[in-house]
């Protein structure tokens, strides 16, 4: 099993897409996959569930803010698997043995993040709380269950910032995955999420030896949203991308084009672009290699 986080400080960037795509690609494979809404803005979880089935069906009892909820108020925290979802029609159109499960977010983990923070004795995760690491584990010994060892994939869609929330995403993590557009604004983040993630892994490590350390390893950067003229993309995107050679990230061969229609029909459909059936474009080329070179990235 691997567990990638999915995150760029920026938003607008295409995290919740790359996510919902490179998913539901690996779930096309056959592979079991399992998507984790981080983010309180829930764009992850609404690509799967129309607002009112979220409303009706999940809002109150099955979301990831019940299970944070658990992570504050109980000993031990309660398991995460009761909050599994099999999200139809994406699943429908899986061959034997893929699965693409998720679990849902909710917009009041803005507070829980806050509370969490709170009961580390505040915004900068002191390093001297007795609870320092529990709560930045809480993610990772949740996925550690049983119920967890039959996925292939974990993929954890998160908030553009580094607030605790985030930060058990991290620590669960053996990869990140970077998400940006070919844009000044995209690419100056990707420095200080870098430093932010250097500065969690040793905070976090320090506390936790001799247990367990953990050393999550930045898959790269993945390029989205590339605008393209005839021929190929515009000169503009073109020099960004030649810009992160010198950011020493490693940067994904395979980009993925603009394609306004597929990724707004695909929202109606709940589907993520890469299975809508008979679409024949191009884009979707794209998301196919570039889950194979995730594949690939993740065995190296
Ligand atoms: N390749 C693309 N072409 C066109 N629109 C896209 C593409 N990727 C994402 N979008 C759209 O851009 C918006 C932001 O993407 P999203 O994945 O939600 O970004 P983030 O998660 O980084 O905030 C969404 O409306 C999404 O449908
Ligand atoms: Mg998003």
């Amino acid at each position: 099993m691997s567990i990638t986080s999915v995150i760029n400080y920026k938003g607008g960037v295409g995290k919740t897409t790359i996510t919902a795509n490179l998913g539901a690609e690996l779930a096309a494979r056959g592979r079991r996959v399992l998507l984790i809404d981080l983010d309180p803005q829930a764009s992850l979880t609404f690509s799967f569930y129309a607002a009112d089935d979220w409303e009706r069906d999940l809002a109150y009892e099955r979301t990831i803010l019940q299970w944070f909820g658990s992570v504050l108020a109980d000993e031990p925290t309660g398991p995460l698997h009761p909050y599994v979802l099999t999200p139809e029609p994406a699943n429908a159109l899986l061959p034997d043995g893929g699965r693409l499960d998720l679990v849902a977010s909710h917009l009041g983990l803005v507070d829980v993040d806050l509370d969490i923070a709170a009961a580390l004795g505040g915004s900068r995760f002191q390093h001297g709380s007795p609870h320092f690491l529990s709560l930045h584990r809480a993610l990772a010994d949740a996925l550690g269950a049983e119920e967890f060892a039959g996925y292939d994939d974990i993929l954890i869609d998160c908030a553009p910032n580094f607030t605790m929330v985030t930060r058990t995403g991290i620590v669960a993590s053996e990869h990140i995955l970077t998400p940006a557009r070919p844009d000044y604004l995209s690419t100056l983040g990707i420095d200080y999420l870098r430093s932010k993630v250097s500065e969690l892994v040793r905070d976090f490590n320090r506390v936790a030896a001799p247990g367990p350390t953990i050393d999550p390893q930045y898959l790269g950067v993945v390029f989205t949203m590339i605008q393209y003229a005839s021929g190929g993309p515009i000169n503009a995107s073109r020099n960004y991308m030649r810009h992160t050679d010198s950011l020493e990230v490693p940067v994904f061969r395979q980009t993925v084009r603009e394609n306004k229609t597929l990724f707004g029909t695909a929202g109606e459909r709940r589907l993520p672009a890469v299975l809508v059936p008979n679409a024949n474009e191009t884009v979707q080329h794209e998301l196919r290699q570039l889950a194979s070179e995730f594949l690939a990235r993740t065995r190296l």
